[in-house]
């Protein structure tokens, strides 16, 4: 489960499923880095961009690598801790007093579906040869023509 967690958290960094989210300011304000915002100004943050920026994930920040989130507990165990990112730098559930109420829930679904489906199932991509999947960045991130996939079932479920 800690595995889990923390492959679903590096997926979700490549591709989050909110893209980019905008806000509107009620009043005139001034941004931490003193950036300044007038009353009806729009701005917005970016998570897929975030997810991908060397200055926060570092030079393999490309690679898909579950390990980034996760610590040695107890070597001799072999136990494993997740390590959770600050929600500024990981702001896929953003972030302060608005954060995303269901995260923990989402979490727990997203772990019960996969525990659930790949017990007794493979779930092989089922692209053609060469053929890559392309990301589309709407309200919510999805992918174009879906995700196309084969269901195998396993011979002895684990
Ligand atoms: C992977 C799944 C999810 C992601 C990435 C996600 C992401 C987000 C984001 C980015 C926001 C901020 C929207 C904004 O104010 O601009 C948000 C808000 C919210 N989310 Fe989620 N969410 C997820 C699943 C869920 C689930 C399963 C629930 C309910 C069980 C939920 C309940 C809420 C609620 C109630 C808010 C509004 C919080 C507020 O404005 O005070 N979310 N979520």
């Amino acid at each position: 489960m800690v595995y889990t967690h923390a492959s679903l958290s590096e997926s979700m960094r490549l591709y989050p499923p909110v893209p980019v989210d905008g806000k509107q300011a009620a009043d005139d304000d001034v941004l931490p880095d003193g950036t300044v915002i007038k009353k009806g100004m729009r701005v917005s943050y970016h998570p897929y961009a975030m997810g991908r920026s060397e200055k926060l994930w570092g030079s393999n920040w490309a690679e898909f690598r579950p390990e980034r989130w996760l610590e040695m507990r107890d070597a001799a165990a072999g136990k494993w801790s997740f390590v959770a990112r600050d929600p500024y730098t990981y702001p896929v559930f953003q972030a302060g007093p608005r954060i995303c109420l269901g995260k923990d829930m989402a979490f727990l679904q997203m772990k019960r579906v996969v525990s659930g489906v790949l017990r007794r199932f493979k779930v092989v991509p089922a692209f053609e040869e060469g053929v890559k999947p392309v990301f589309m960045a709407h309200l919510t991130s999805k992918m174009k023509g879906g995700f196309p996939v084969r269901i195998e079932e396993r011979a002895e479920s684990f």
